[in-house]
C-alpha cells in the first residue's frame, strides 16, 4: 500500500516533471510552499515531537509563551510555518493547559499564527520515566557514544511504549479518514510508526533521527533492540544526518531483526513493507539568521553584552549550549585554561563567554555537570581573574534569539566542541549570522555539522592541548584567512538550508529523487 499510495500522490501532479534537481542551487522558501501544495494534494501535514516550539509559562503572574532551547524546534518552526499544518507535542508549560481550546490546540506563533499547536498531557510519572528515564537516561546515551552508560530499566521502557501510544490516538485522531502524511521528529517515538501503520495503513509516515544512530556493535546492547528496530520499520522514509549514521542503522537492522535489504542496503523490507533509509543533514534558515545579524535589535544587544560583561577592547572566545555531557563544556573550558597557561600574552585580553541552557534537571548526570562546570569557572576565574579582568563569564540561563546572535557577532572565535552530536545547529547559525564575514569557528570533528564545514578549524574535543591550540590559531589567524574561511562556510550553508533539507525529504518521501 504506502509504495502505491506515495506514487499515486506524486504522478497526478504537474510538476513532478519540473521539479529543481536538487543542489542545483539555493531552494527558497516559496519553492517548498510549491512542492507541498503540488505534490501532497490535500494531505495534511501532522508533525509530531516531544519538545513543542512554543511553551506557555506562567511569569509573574502573567502568560508568557517561551521558544525552548531545542535545535529540533528551532529547525522545524519554519518549516511549519510556511506549510501549515498540526503540530503534536508534549504540553510541557505551567500554562500551556489555559492556552487551548477544547481540542488542545492553540494557534501559532502567536504574534502571527500560521499552523496548529496540539498538546498531549502527560502525567507526572509518564514524564518521568517516558522522558526522563528512557528517551534521556536510556536512548540519549546509547545512540551518543560519551562513555555514559545507559540505564536499561524496564519500567522505563514499559512508559516509553505507553506515551507512544498516547501521541498515535493524537495523531489518528487529527488525521481521521483524511488522507495525511506524518512526520515524526527523533528518538522520543521509535514506537510511533508502527502503531500508526497497524492502526491506518493509508498514513504516509516518516521520521527523522536528529541524534546520531551508533554502531550495530553498540546497540545490540540494547535490551529491547528488536521491538524499536520493528517500530521504526513501521516508516516509509527513515532519515538520519549523515549516510554513516544511516549505515549504522541498516547494520543494526541486519543484526537484530528479519528484515531485507535491497542491493544498496538502504532500502529495507519487513513483511512486506519497505522503509526507506536516507541521510538528510539539518540546516537552518540562512536567511533568516543572516537577517537578524544585520539587525537593530542585535546591534543593540551586542552594545548590552559589552557593557554588561566589561567587554570593551578584550578579545572574545564564546559557546552557547544546553548543559548537555555530550556538549564538551568542561573540555573547552580546561583547554581555555590551558591556553591560559601557555600564552600569558592573552591574559587580561581575553575573555570566554559561555551561555549554558538548563537542561533535563531532574538526571543526576546532568546536575553532576551543572556542578562541575561551575566549579571549573570558578578556579579558572580565581586562577588567573584579576580586579579588572574575569576571564571566564558564565551565563547561566535561556537566552533569545537576538541575545544569542548578538553572542555570535562579538565573537573572535566561536567554540562548539561536542564529544558526539548529531549535526550541532549551533555552528550553522553562528556561521548564518556573520554577516560581517569575520570571526572563526572551532568545531568539534565529531559534529555531524564539521562534514559539511569543513572550512572551521576541526579539532577532537577530548586532546585539551590541541583545543587550546586550535583558540590560539583562530586568535591569531590573518584576517584574510578567516574571511575566505568564513566566505566558503556562508557559501555552503545558504545552499544547505532548511528548505532544502525539508524538500530533499519530502522528494525522497514521494520518490521523486
Ligand atoms: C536534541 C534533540 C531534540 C531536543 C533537544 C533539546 O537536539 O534532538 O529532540 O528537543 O535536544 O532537548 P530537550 O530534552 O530539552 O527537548
Amino acid at each position: 500500500m504506502p509504495a502505491t499510495a506515495l506514487l499515486a500522490v506524486s504522478s497526478s501532479s504537474k510538476v513532478a516533471g519540473t521539479l529543481r534537481s536538487a543542489g542545483s542551487s539555493v531552494w527558497t522558501k516559496d519553492e517548498l510552499i510549491a512542492l507541498v501544495r503540488e505534490q501532497l494534494l490535500g494531505h495534511k501535514l501532522i508533525l509530531v515531537s516531544n519538545r513543542e516550539p512554543y511553551v506557555h509559562r506562567w511569569v509573574d503572574g502573567r502568560i508568557e509563551v517561551q521558544q525552548p532551547a531545542s535545535g529540533m524546534a528551532a529547525a522545524l518552526d519554519p518549516i511549519l510555518r510556511v506549510c501549515g499544518g498540526v503540530w503534536i507535542a508534549h504540553g510541557a508549560g505551567d500554562a500551556d493547559r489555559e492556552t487551548v481550546n477544547e481540542r488542545n490546540e492553540v494557534c501559532v506563533p502567536p504574534f502571527d499564527p500560521k499552523y496548529t499547536l496540539r498538546r498531549v498531557w502527560l502525567t507526572e510519572q509518564q514524564e518521568h520515566d517516558y522522558y526522563y528515564g528512557c528517551s534521556n537516561q536510556i536512548i540519549w546515551p546509547l545512540c551518543h557514544v560519551v562513555f555514559t552508560r545507559p540505564l536499561f530499566e524496564q519500567r522505563y521502557w514499559d512508559a516509553y511504549r505507553e506515551v507512544n501510544q498516547l501521541f498515535a490516538d493524537a495523531v489518528l485522531d487529527e488525521a481521521a479518514d483524511q488522507p495525511a502524511l506524518v512526520f515524526i521528529q527523533d528518538y522520543h517515538f521509535a514506537l510511533l510508526p508502527r502503531m500508526l501503520k497497524e492502526r491506518n495503513p493509508n498514513l504516509i509516515v516518516a521520521q527523522f533521527w536528529h541524534i546520531p544512530w551508533p554502531t550495530a556493535e553498540i546497540f545490540r546492547v540494547f535490551p529491547w533492540g528488536e521491538e524499536m528496530l520493528d517500530g521504526m520499520l513501521g516508516n516509509d522514509l527513515m532519515g538520519f544526518h549523515l549516510r554513516y549514521h544511516s549505515r549504522n542503522f541498516a547494520d543494526s537492522v541486519r543484526m537484530g531483526i528479519e528484515a531485507r535489504a535491497d542491493q544498496t542496503g538502504f532500502d529495507l523490507t519487513r513483511n512486506g513493507h519497505t522503509t526507506l533509509v536516507r541521510a538528510f543533514p539539518i540546516s537552518i534558515d540562512f536567511e533568516e539568521f543572516s537577517a537578524l545579524g544585520d539587525s537593530a535589535e542585535v546591534a543593540a544587544e551586542r552594545e548590552n553584552w559589552v557593557r554588561e560583561l566589561k567587554l570593551e577592547g578584550k578579545l572574545v572566545g564564546a559557546g552557547i549550549d544546553r548543559i548537555d555531557y555530550t556538549k564538551g563544556i568542561p573540555e573547552r573550558l580546561r583547554a581555555f585554561n590551558r591556553l591560559l597557561e601557555r600564552s600569558p600574552e592573552y591574559r587580561e585580553r581575553l575573555v570566554f563567554v559561555q551561555i549554558g541552557v538548563p537542561s533535563r534537571g531532574e538526571i543526576p548526570d546532568y546536575h553532576a555537570l551543572d556542578d562541575e562546570i561551575t566549579n571549573l569557572v570558578r578556579e579558572i576565574n580565581k586562577r588567573w581573574g584579576t580586579r579588572t579582568w574575569k576571564p571566564v563569564a558564565l551565563c547561566k540561563g535561556q537566552y533569545n534569539a537576538a541575545e544569542m546572535v548578538a553572542l555570535h557577532r562579538l565573537a573572535n572565535f566561536f567554540v562548539v566542541s561536542s564529544l558526539h552530536d548529531g549535526m550541532n545547529l549551533v555552528a550553522k547559525e553562528f556561521a548564518a549570522s556573520r554577516t560581517d564575514g569575520d570571526g572563526v569557528l572551532v568545531l568539534s570533528r565529531f559534529a555531524g555539522a564539521a562534514r559539511e564545514m569543513s572550512q572551521a578549524l576541526l579539532v577532537n574535543p577530548f586532546a585539551v592541548e590541541e583545543l587550546a591550540t586550535a583558540y590560539r590559531t583562530a586568535l591569531e589567524m590573518p584576517e584574510e584567512e578567516r574571511r575566505r574561511r568564513m566566505r566558503k562556510l556562508r557559501t555552503t550553508l545558504k545552499q544547505n538550508n532548511i528548505y532544502r533539507w525539508a524538500s530533499e525529504l519530502l522528494s525522497a518521501l514521494l520518490r521523486l529523487e
